[in-house]
């Protein structure tokens, strides 16, 4: 019976040490030599050390300008890489507007509906059913049959071509507040007539066009089309006073690429005095403007 037991205490003792080695081992195996760890280790460090570099200069604007978004490090490192000649202020300014995509690609539902700061552009859209709250028809002398603007905008607006009246200028309005629906069928003639790629360098496609705000206005002097505005004794007058009334030059000359739109020196769009009088000082487009005080703001 002894015998027995302590035979029975052996074959115990043998299979937990078996087990023990067995476990033993595997830590063993799996445990990676010094040799690799500093290997793997220092890996880590030189790719730490390699980003903190790239970022450096990007952290050092981070502290300074307030609408740097650490989401967008990515974007901004890959538009400075392609375009080594921007400052990184520039950089991080068309970053945010969305410029790193092509147009009409990133593309987000537009914010701050029926406020005068609201941006619509290539990137920022409205719905189909978007219609501007408290449109307002503006006052006959001052527009070639009905046509409807936020009511603030519409009564800035009366309050301009007033006022250009009486020094000896005519500024009508001849296309204002515009629906999808109307929009989509302006563009698509467009198309027919010019091909797409043309059309959009001219007109917005629907959802897009900052007609459909009841913000912006297109103007003439009744004696010249639209088209001519800029050989108008009334476009020089735009030029110095239209601020003054809180309305900017929305696609200027200059800045296509950053607007998405050729020169247009007809369409003006309300974003009341202050903003417009500031846009119109440092000559910047309205969509600068957003990122830089509206939404580097939030
Ligand atoms: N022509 C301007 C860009 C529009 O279609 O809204
Ligand atoms: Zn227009």
């Amino acid at each position: 019976m002894k015998k027995k037991k302590r035979v029975k205490k052996k074959v115990i003792f043998i299979f937990i040490l078996i087990i023990v080695v067995c476990i033993g081992g595997i830590f063993f195996i799996n445990k990676p030599s010094e040799s690799t760890k500093s290997v793997k280790e220092e890996k880590t460090t030189e790719k730490n050390i390699k980003k903190d570099k790239r970022l450096e200069e990007l952290d050092f604007i981070n502290e300074k300008i307030d609408y740097f978004k650490n989401d967008y490090i990515d974007r901004y490192l890959a538009y400075r890489k392609a375009n080594p000649n921007l400052s990184i202020e520039d950089v991080i300014i068309k970053v945010n507007i969305g410029l790193d995509y092509p147009y009409y690609e990133n593309v987000h539902e537009s914010e701050y509906l029926n406020t005068s700061y609201m941006i619509v552009n290539k990137y920022n859209s409205l719905s189909r059913d978007y219609v501007p709250e408290d449109l307002k028809k503006i006052d006959s002398s001052f527009s070639n049959g009905e046509k409807y603007m936020v009511s603030y905008a519409a009564d800035a607006f009366e309050k301009m071509a007033s006022d250009a009246l009486s020094q000896g200028y005519n500024i009508l309005a001849m296309s204002t507040y515009r629906s999808y629906d109307y929009q989509n069928s302006l563009y698509n003639n467009y198309v027919s007539k010019d091909g797409q790629s043309e059309a959009d360098t001219y007109s917005a496609r629907a959802g897009y066009s900052e007609h459909q705000t009841g913000l912006a206005a297109d103007v003439y002097n009744k004696e010249k089309s639209y088209t001519d505005f800029e050989d108008t004794r009334e476009f020089g007058w735009m030029q110095e006073n239209a601020h003054k009334y809180g309305f900017i030059l929305r696609y200027p000359k200059d800045k296509v690429d950053e607007t998405g739109y050729m020169y247009e020196p007809w369409h003006y769009r309300y974003v009341g005095e202050e903003i417009a009088s500031y846009i119109w000082k440092n000559n910047i487009t309205y969509e600068e403007y957003f990122v830089k005080f509206i939404e580097g703001k939030k």
